[in-house]
């Protein structure tokens, strides 16, 4: 090949930001071949070798998305979906040993005073006496009942500052007249897990969320730096050979910054329009290494209805994202299995955005008391005991869709990955990981104003086979 047409050649690979191996430049032969035609076989072939390696190391099954179902729904819907929601709750709690023996809530009455009774209910009204005690009024199909938690049993009664409404508890106590001393509440909870599972083999998985592409104060540069990491264009040798056996990403939610999600945002955009956020969200996800396998679930910027659960990304907005071959859209909330081979199970990820977050970062007092916006691991935890990524109905909008409440944990997940808050936080709670992403956006005016506090550009980085988490700063 002439001198010229090899420069030419190294030129274009130069501009595309790719190095062309001597190797492979040496084998070049034909003559007639454009550098664009050349460029475009590398990158193709480069792609095959990657798709290789991905389908050999790595896996992820869908097992739960939500659908959109674009029915009427009326007030029966309602009916049902609570039922629905009670129904599920109770089922887990009636696995307790001391619910074994529950009776309905409209029987209670028939009990002699003193008489012990466990039932279960929802939480319908919590209050103060005088006393100072608390006195909760609990609801199952059958009817009501008034429960008191007296302060004179502090382990009991601390438990009880946490509780909310629409929540679905389990009472041990004591009849009174018209009313329940109680002995002891139960949660649904997840059940101790004496094991860890860890995957036979070196994998790793990031857990990304909030990147909030097409406001004016998302971190462009960060999120490059990132990029190339991911390409090995930075980095030690150590973090170079975790690249390499990174094989998964998941994005909790606020891949885009939307349009419209609060007053004066507009002001904020540097793409004003959705698809066109949703493209350059695509162009950047193209520039990861292709073997990687990219989990998407929407949050509340995303363009899609805020109730929840919210469906996989509309085709017609986000088309480039749906085109590209590596990334798989799922609904939020969503579980995921991941890395399952063959005699390993696989992990599964439950994916929820966090829109609920706020409404217990200011109810709960354990949660306020304790950190508040920096403590997303309380709010996880305090999800988990209760089986439900929105107990208080008025902590999230939701549509009654089913018969079947998708927003109940039913499914006890190895990862609980969530976002919303814009702080990375990493913690345990029997044996579930429980990772909240950080953000790619600088702090804006909003957040100042509804007290987050932001710290962008952290990116958690698993290792599936030892379960050790570290977190990279970009
Ligand atoms: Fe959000």
């Amino acid at each position: 090949m002439e001198k010229e047409k090899k420069k030419q050649i190294l030129k274009f690979f130069m501009q595309k930001g790719e190095l062309l191996s001597p190797e492979y430049f040496n084998n070049l032969d034909d003559k007639d071949k454009t550098p664009e035609q050349i460029y475009e076989e590398y990158i193709s072939k480069k792609q095959e070798k990657e798709t290789q390696i991905y389908t050999k190391n790595s896996s992820v099954n869908i097992t739960s998305t939500y659908k959109e179902d674009y029915k009427k729904r009326d007030i029966t819907d309602f009916v049902a979906y609570f039922n629905a929601r009670y129904k599920s709750i109770e089922n887990i709690l009636m696995n307790r040993q001391e619910l074994a023996n529950i009776i309905s809530i409209s029987r209670i009455k028939d009990k002699p005073e003193k008489d012990s009774v466990a039932f279960i209910g929802i939480v319908k009204e919590k209050q103060q006496t005088a006393n100072n005690n608390t006195i909760l009024e609990l609801e199952d199909p059958t009817g009501t009942v008034k429960v008191l938690i007296n302060k004179n049993k502090p382990d009991m009664f601390d438990s009880a500052k946490d509780i909310v409404l629409d929540e679905t508890i389990g009472i041990v106590g004591v009849t009174g007249n018209n009313i329940v001393f109680a002995n002891n509440i139960l949660w649904p909870d997840v059940p101790i897990q004496s094991e860890l599972k860890k995957s036979p083999d070196e994998s790793y998985a990031i857990f990304l969320s909030d990147v909030h592409i097409g406001s004016n104060n998302f971190l462009e540069k960060k999120f490059n730096n990132f990029i190339h990491w991911l390409n090995k264009e930075i980095g030690d040798e150590n973090q170079k050979k975790i690249v390499n056996n990174i094989s998964y990403i998941f994005i909790v939610g606020d891949l885009i910054d939307g349009l419209g999600i609060y007053p004066g945002q507009e002001d904020e955009l540097v793409i004003k329009e959705i698809k066109q956020q949703y493209s350059e969200a695509a162009r950047l996800l193209k520039k990861l290494p292709s073997h990687i396998n990219i989990i998407i679930c929407p949050g509340n910027h995303d363009a899609l209805r805020i109730a929840e659960p919210q469906p996989e990304f509309y085709k017609d907005f986000a088309e480039d994202l749906w085109n590209l071959p590596n990334v798989s859209i799922v609904s939020n909330p969503s579980t995921v299995n991941i890395h399952s081979s063959e005699g390993f199970p696989g992990f599964d990820v439950l994916l929820y955005h966090g829109y609920s977050f706020d409404h217990y970062v200011s109810n709960v007092e354990s949660i306020r008391n304790n950190g508040g916006y920096d403590r997303a691991d309380l709010i996880m935890k305090f999800l988990l005991q209760r089986r439900h990524l929105a107990p208080t109905h008025t902590s999230t909008l939701y549509i009654p869709d089913s018969t079947r409440d998708p927003l109940v944990i039913d499914k006890i997940p190895d990862f609980f990955a969530t976002g919303h808050i814009h702080k990375c936080s990493v913690a345990d709670y029997r044996n579930i990981t429980m990772i909240c992403g950080s953000c790619w956006q600088a702090k804006t005016p909003f957040q100042e104003k509804v007290g987050h506090h932001p710290e962008p550009a952290r990116v958690p980085i698993v290792n599936l086979q030892t379960r050790e988490i570290k977190i990279m700063k970009f």
